[in-house]
């Protein structure tokens, strides 16, 4: 397996870096298509490094061994010099040609072998292009051979091998060639797909990476044949789509088309200057449009390739964010099928389950689809756990009390001190109170905020009408609840994060939450002077040394830690990051994002950490980091607060 590591997630998709002999290599990244043949290539490579920040791109050594004059110049300077590219080049193999023309005429050694030889940094192997239409027999036997060429083909070649998984419609076919590339290949190459792709069949799509999706190696770099549209690169991005290779920047032009990120333009139909892209205002598209052929075709390419590069900047700036799964709704917009493709992509949404993070910034809802991501499943999962219906009888609020404030008019228990089930309605479901604050309700409800505009106060006396008629008796307005609902919610936020048992183990009484003066939100809980959690932005609590060595004494032997090698021991128990190749086995029920507790293989407590990692990606990835240590052994009270103590 190639050097892949990842840096940042959101969704299934992965900013990280591939080492390439031509220098790292960003993800997720787009290959522009380039033709061998300088004078077929409406912008030159180096222009496409230089001017679109675009470092890698793909071309065919099918083309270029198929051309005597191509191929000579090439095994005698190299691919890079015949193009005239310094960057990485991943070189594709002849598969699509089949697709295209019915036949390829090279052997798949030969086009290795040739592959090696002319320098390609990524090398891909001769696959057989397995049609959408297809019937199982086939396909499965495109799928045995292109397995068994890649295996072949690994034994050649030492540096990065890209292995296609075909496979057709069928999602058994489609795992078994993602099991068999995932063997032995760097560059895992999902194909097949380019009538998909060409006829806005996202839906079908949509099945096709899902079927391929969970079978391929976290150590592997994914790659999907034909993205070229940008409109698709948010949606393919959430799947864990790392590359694309684009013609589409060309092929448009040469139709007329103009690529946005939502949609396509007919360049006939524009009359106005709407596009003000650095090349669109050397050229204003009403003059473009008057333009004799080629330099209409160049000047509409490098538009397209701009608008291009700027939506794949824009999906990694999200996936840094955590807001991928609303610029991919927000995208879905631009065409029905878009739309269509999405929503089956999140009928698939149980294959995002493993590497869904703990919690995100925001939760922004785009649509009436914004509740069907991930993050509302693992909500209704833990809640169902810590907090089963039979827990939320009524009283119930009709609104959500959003002012933190709420809670010093709301008696958290009845005359005889039996704690009163406060709940509310959420996008989410019926939610207890005391969680709220909690991610993704919380950051939802935060944004909702916005949508129902001001009025807190309105609500706020809604909410306390509510209770009054539920205590359907003299509402005691003049006591103050805080201390007692802190408490409680202090309960609360520890038996969802952890469960019953460990919320029964707390020592109520020697235990303090402590709420933001500014905000009223819950913020610490200490034991005296020592603060056990910190609660972030997002709701969640997170231990700090202390916090972690009480979990250590009361979650069963194998919960919530990462046992790390001993030769790393002392690193982390320093407050180095624990990195993957040092994780000897880690609680599967952990998720990224949230913070574990670190153990040497004896299991003494050495730090608590922030997982980058899911557990079955900690055992495949040999780069790259597991979990940033917040708080360790020497310094047990350093702790690094992400995503903002606002009011420290
Ligand atoms: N280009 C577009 N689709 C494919 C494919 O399935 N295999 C290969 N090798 N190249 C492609
Ligand atoms: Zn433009």
């Amino acid at each position: 397996m190639g050097d892949f590591e990842l840096l940042e997630r959101d969704g299934l998709a992965r900013v990280g870096r591939l080492s390439t002999p031509r220098g790292p290599l960003e993800t997720p990244a787009l290959l522009p298509v380039v033709h061998p043949d300088p004078r077929r290539q409406p912008i030159p490579p180096r222009e496409i490094r230089q001017r679109f920040g675009l470092n890698a791109l793909i071309t065919s050594s099918y083309i270029t061994y198929r051309s005597p004059e191509l191929k000579e110049r090439a095994l005698a300077a190299g691919i890079h010099a015949l193009i005239d590219f310094d960057g990485p080049v991943m070189t594709d193999s002849g598969a699509f040609q089949q697709h295209a023309y019915g036949h390829v005429e090279v052997g798949p050694t030969e086009i290795l072998e040739f592959q090696n030889r002319i320098g390609s940094d990524i090398a891909t192997v001769l696959d057989v292009f397995v049609e959408p239409s297809a019937d199982h027999q086939e396909a499965e036997a495109g799928v045995r051979l292109t397995s068994e060429r890649a295996r072949a083909a690994r034994k050649s070649r030492e540096g990065l091998l890209a292995v296609p998984v075909q496979g057709g419609p069928y999602a058994d076919l489609r795992a078994e060639s993602a099991i068999a590339a995932s063997a032995v290949g760097d560059v895992l190459a999902v194909g097949g797909v380019v009538p998909l792709l060409e006829q806005y069949r996202f839906a079908e799509l949509a099945d096709v990476i899902a079927a391929a999706r969970p079978h391929l190696s976290p150590a592997g770099v994914v790659h999907l044949f034909g993205t070229g549209h940008p409109m698709t690169f948010a949606f393919a991005a959430l799947f864990g789509i790392d590359l694309y290779d684009s013609s589409a920047y060309h092929k448009f032009a040469r139709r007329n088309r103009l690529l946005l990120p939502d949609g396509t333009v007919a360049l006939d139909q524009v009359r106005e200057n709407w596009c003000r892209c650095a090349l669109c205002d050397e050229t204003p598209l009403t003059k473009v449009a008057t333009l004799p052929d080629p330099e209409r075709e160049v000047a509409l390419a490098r538009h397209n390739l701009l608008v291009s590069a700027e939506e794949m900047a824009r999906v990694r700036q999200s996936i840094r964010d955590g807001t991928l799964w609303e610029l991919a709704e927000r995208r879905s917009t631009g065409h029905p099928a878009l739309l269509a493709g999405l929503r089956t992509l999140k009928d698939h949404r149980t294959i995002f389950r493993s590497t869904e993070p703990e919690s995100r910034r925001t939760y922004r809802e785009t649509g009436l689809d914004s509740f069907r991501r991930p993050a509302a499943d693992r909500w209704r999962e833990r809640l169902d756990r810590a907090f089963p219906s039979s827990d939320l009888s009524p009283p119930t609020l009709r609104r959500v009390p959003l002012e933190p404030s709420y809670l010093a008019r709301i008696p958290p228990s009845d005359d005889t001190g039996a704690p009163i089930p406060w709940h509310c309605p959420t996008p989410f479901g019926s939610t207890p109170i005391e969680l709220i604050e909690t991610y993704p309700v919380g950051p939802a409800l935060a944004e909702a905020e916005f949508a129902t505009g001001p009025g807190l106060g309105r609500r706020g006396t809604q909410v306390f009408d509510d209770v009054a008629r539920a205590m359907g008796r003299e509402y005691p307005w003049d006591r103050d609840w805080v201390p007692e609902w802190t408490r409680r919610q202090v309960v609360a936020l520890l038996r969802f994060r952890y469960g019953n048992e460990v919320a029964s183990e707390i020592p109520m009484a020697a235990w303090l939450g402590e709420r933001s003066r500014r905000t009223g939100r819950l913020r610490w809980i200490r034991a005296g002077d020592r603060v056990l959690f910190q609660i972030g932005n997002d709701g969640i609590p997170r231990p700090t040394f202390a916090g972690a060595e009480w979990l250590a004494g009361v979650l069963p032997c194998d919960r919530e830690r990462v046992v790390v090698d001993a030769d790393a021991a002392s690193f982390v128990g320093e407050g180095r990051s624990l990195f993957a190749r040092f994780v000897r086995s880690a609680d599967p029920t952990l998720v990224p994002g949230c913070t574990a507790l670190l153990v040497d293989p004896d299991g003494a407590l050495l730090a608590v950490g922030r997982l980058l990692l899911a557990p079955h990606e900690m055992r495949v990835m040999r780069r790259g980091i597991a979990a940033r240590v917040t708080a360790h052994r020497h310094a047990p009270a350093t702790v690094i607060e992400e995503g903002g103590s606002d009011e420290l």
